[in-house]
């Protein structure tokens, strides 16, 4: 394939762009009435305003012809059908399987993967009941209180965002705990607040040889021990979550307790796998339906939507368009329900990861920007802290407001404040204050002729800076699993676009490895050549924990 910057679609992009780079939205909407409801899109329980970008129609043409020119329908068919599409690991990539709702096969070698799909789904819905029923008891016959998740990245971060967005569905009886720094004090903090006789630790590892997690589950294991203190009750309260049979049998787990997933799933892919076991158990077998329906849905309508309607590829091809003509180069995720506060965190895994790259799929380097820094926080109280620079700033820094319409389940008059508060936002983003409008503004206040002069470029607002909104009918199992999959097909759209594999992440590894090496001399093992920086902060090290 000829490089992005090479392609007819993109050239007339570039040449689209220095023709409208200077036009504000302000007169986009003026010249345009119908801009807010034409560039609008509802699909099943979530609804995209587009509106407040700095697009028109010609914009979103080039941008369609850039997508056929990748052949992004090519590829999407690619994935859903199984092709192997992680070329660096030789994996297919097929988190849309785990959420599949046809009854018709979905094949890697020819071999039919659901019927392993929906056996594991078929354990974990078992369990859960038994959690929740009590038929699983601990090993002094006490139901179980408290799940522990031991897991990081991918096996963390899904199900604890989930698990939050959705405690309003969360069993009374169960209190959910996640544990993925190996710092000491996070697990140390939890096994405070558990008790050995109602705890169930769910050790999360597609791998089962993450140093942090094993780290972080030996502990729970020597801790349960020291109070139950034969092991054979560890099967009670230990079970795992992994690819990888071998290591959970060493690590003294009975298979019988593992619940597998494959390697067709990605790590930040696998919320819909049995990673989201915790999620299961604290939500129910239903509600965890209704998530994998809600993702079903998104898949199928990415699936099936033209370009012109189709979720996904709008919020990718705009992102693309901000990245690589605009030159933004981070990206904000703002949720305005504070149940949502893990979102961003978890976007900024699942977008960083898959396309912070910069090789192609052919192994050149690449000549123009990829994924961008995510970055982000519950909105209202980022309006407080760092919205300014998104007003007043030097940077473009497009944003994704997500919000709830319903005001189900808030408190009388909070939820209008809230609405109202995204929707100013959008607005003042995209309008801005003029000079003008600020001296008018000052004068009919009183201001004198010096104070205006002085104070004006100050309270100027440039605007013009893009917002996307997107609402949730309210916030529900169907409407997370919904977003959730949106943002996974946005992510596709745009490795697509960039030419890159979204889904191997070698830029973890070295890091790893370092420490590997770095951790024997920390132990007074074994001495290895290095930097004088490093070493020196080696030296550093030792020196201050001789005893
Ligand atoms: O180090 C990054 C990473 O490889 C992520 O991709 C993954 O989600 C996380 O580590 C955890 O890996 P595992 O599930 O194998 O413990």
């Amino acid at each position: 394939m000829k490089s992005l910057t090479h392609l007819n679609s993109y050239k007339e992009l570039h040449n689209h762009f220095l023709n409208v780079k200077d036009i504000h939205m302000r007169d986009l909407f003026k010249e345009d009435q119908g801009r807010g409801t034409r560039y609008f899109l509802e699909t099943g329980d979530l609804k995209l305003d587009y509106s407040k970008n700095r697009i028109n129609d010609e914009t979103l043409k080039l941008l369609f012809n850039l997508a056929n020119e990748c052949s992004l329908k090519e590829k999407i068919t690619a994935m859903f059908k199984g092709e192997k599409i992680n070329t660096t690991e030789n994996r297919a990539v097929l988190h849309t399987a785990l959420r599949n709702q046809g009854n018709y096969p979905i094949k890697i070698d020819d071999m039919d993967i659901m019927p392993n799909v929906r056996e594991v789904l078929t354990k974990m819905q078992n369990f859960s009941d038994a959690l929740k029923t009590g038929a699983w008891l601990g090993y002094t016959n006490q139901v179980i209180t408290d799940v522990v998740n031991i897991g990081i990245g991918g096996s963390d971060l899904g199900a604890l965002m989930v698990c939050e967005a959705l405690k309003n569905f969360g069993h009374p009886r169960l209190r959910m705990h996640f544990v993925s720094n190996v710092d000491g004090t996070q697990l140390q903090g939890v096994l405070n607040q558990v008790h050995p006789e109602t705890t169930l630790f769910i050790v999360a590892s597609k791998t089962f040889s993450t140093q942090e997690t094993l780290t972080n589950a030996f502990t729970a294991r020597k801790w349960f021990l020291e109070h139950a203190l034969d092991e054979k009750h560890i099967a009670k309260h230990f079970v795992a979550v992994s690819t990888n049979k071998e290591a959970v049998k060493e690590f003294g787990i009975d298979l019988e307790n593992m619940f597998e997933f494959w390697n067709w799933v990605g790590g930040r892919y696998s919320l819909w796998s049995a990673i989201g076991l915790a999620i299961m158990i604290y939500l129910g077998k239903e509600n965890f339906s209704s998530l994998l329906e809600g993702a079903y849905l998104m898949d199928e309508h990415f699936y099936n939507a033209p370009f012109e309607k189709n979720m996904p590829v709008l919020l990718g091809l705009i992102g693309v368009w901000y990245i690589n003509f605009f030159d933004a180069g981070s990206h904000i995720i703002a949720p305005y329900d504070s149940v949502l506060k893990y979102l961003p965190k978890f976007i900024q895994q699942l977008d960083m990861e898959s396309n912070g790259k910069q090789v192609r799929k052919d192994g050149k380097r690449v000549d123009y920007d990829t994924g961008p820094i995510i970055w982000g926080d519950v909105g209202i109280n980022a309006q407080h802290a760092f919205f300014q620079l998104l007003h007043q700033g030097t940077h473009l820094s497009p944003i994704d407001l997500i919000a709830s319409l319903s005001r189900k389940g808030s408190l009388p008059g909070h939820h209008e404040i809230l609405l109202s508060n995204v929707f100013a936002q959008a607005e003042a983003f995209m309008r801005g204050k003029t000079l003008e409008e600020v001296q008018k503004e000052m004068s009919n206040k009183g201001f004198s002729e010096d104070q205006i002069h002085k104070l004006a470029p100050h309270r100027v607002f440039s605007g013009n800076r893009p917002s996307n909104i997107i609402l949730l009918n309210e916030i529900n199992p169907k409407s997370i699993g919904s977003l959730v999959a949106l943002y996974e097909h946005k992510i596709f759209v745009q490795g697509v676009v960039w030419d890159i594999n979204s889904f191997d992440q070698w830029g973890v590894e070295l890091g790893k490895e370092l420490a590997k090496t770095i951790l024997t001399e920390l132990q007074g093992k074994e001495n290895h050549d290095h930097d004088s920086s490093t070493k020196h902060l080696i030296q550093i090290y030792k020196k201050a924990n001789l005893n």
